[in-house]
């Protein structure tokens, strides 16, 4: 709490860092993000909350772009909840790619397909061609304010009129105290605490995000955890009902996730919803 209040008052903000790896290229990294993502791994929680508010954007029959997939632990979890819309995972990386296939197969997922790509110029991929378009954490890892602003001018290239999205990413922290704070929160391995660090420094900030994003004309709708821009979604404003099955499922995929995570899930529900953005269900 202490971090966050002295985050909230101070004025001046960290300069931007960029990722050492832009593109997670090397099978260490990837391995250990890869570890990190799974059901008992630290950002389990994260993936399940954002899985939710990504199916509230959703519908079946949906065709959406995941940018920057990595190993496909977040897109398993949405797959999982939407077994009726199909997925593209894409990611420069052919090392995040090999964990992304073995992460399906493992879980059995047969409604995603992956492909090779970089997000700044989607080459392969048709205008107009997707109903959704998802991006997770992977913005800060663009070298700087060109790319991002070319990365979202191809996202709205390949969505459909009226087409959806849900963007999310860390906004930049104010201060170097904050940023190793939530770096070492997790408590995991040197390589995954260095990475977490690395990111939150090559974070863009809340606004230069919001100035990128608002390119995708006036359906956005910006949501900043309390106190601290830890975490920034953006999203176009469809909004659907959760029916019986995905609130089965999604219970069940919150209680497989260790106490823990289960509590983290909820403090991170707690920083959105204080906000003003809260879970479409809830999951106690
Ligand atoms: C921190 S990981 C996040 C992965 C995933 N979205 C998630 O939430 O778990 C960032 C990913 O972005 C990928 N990446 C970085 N720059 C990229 C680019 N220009 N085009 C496509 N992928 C890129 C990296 O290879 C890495 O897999």
């Amino acid at each position: 709490m202490f971090h966050l209040l002295r985050e909230r008052i101070y004025w001046r903000m960290q300069p931007r860092v960029p990722e050492p790896d832009l593109v997670m290229e090397s099978v260490a990294q990837a391995s250990s993000f890869s570890e990190a993502g799974e059901n008992d791994g630290v950002l389990a929680f994260l993936y399940l909350y954002n899985a939710l508010q990504i199916t509230s954007i959703l519908q079946p029959g949906d065709r959406v772009l995941d940018l920057a997939c990595g190993p496909a632990n977040q897109l398993t979890q949405i797959a999982r909840l939407n077994p009726e819309a199909h997925f593209v995972g894409l990611d420069a990386s052919p090392a995040m790619l090999e964990c992304a296939r073995s992460t399906l197969a493992r879980a059995d997922i047969s409604n995603v397909e992956l492909m090779q790509g970089d997000m700044i110029r989607l080459v392969h991929l048709a205008d107009a061609s997707m109903n959704a378009v998802i991006c997770t954490m992977s913005l800060h890892h663009l070298p700087d304010l060109n790319a991002l602003s070319a990365t979202l001018r191809e996202v709205r290239r390949v969505l459909k009129p009226a087409g959806r999205f849900y963007l999310t990413d860390f906004g930049r922290l104010k201060l170097l105290n904050t940023q190793r704070f939530f770096a070492d929160d997790l408590r995991q391995s040197a390589q995954f605490t260095q990475d977490y660090f690395n990111s939150l420094r090559a974070a863009f900030s809340v606004e230069e995000l919001s100035a990128a994003v608002a390119s995708l004309g006036p359906d956005v709708q910006r949501h900043v955890t309390v106190l601290a821009s830890f975490l920034v979604v953006f999203r176009s404003g469809f909004q659907r009902p959760f029916d019986r099955q995905i609130l089965q499922r999604a219970k069940e995929a919150f209680a497989k996730m260790p106490a823990t995570q289960q509590e983290n899930f909820r403090n991170v529900a707690r920083w959105f919803r204080i906000g003003g953005y809260a879970l479409p269900c809830d999951m106690d």
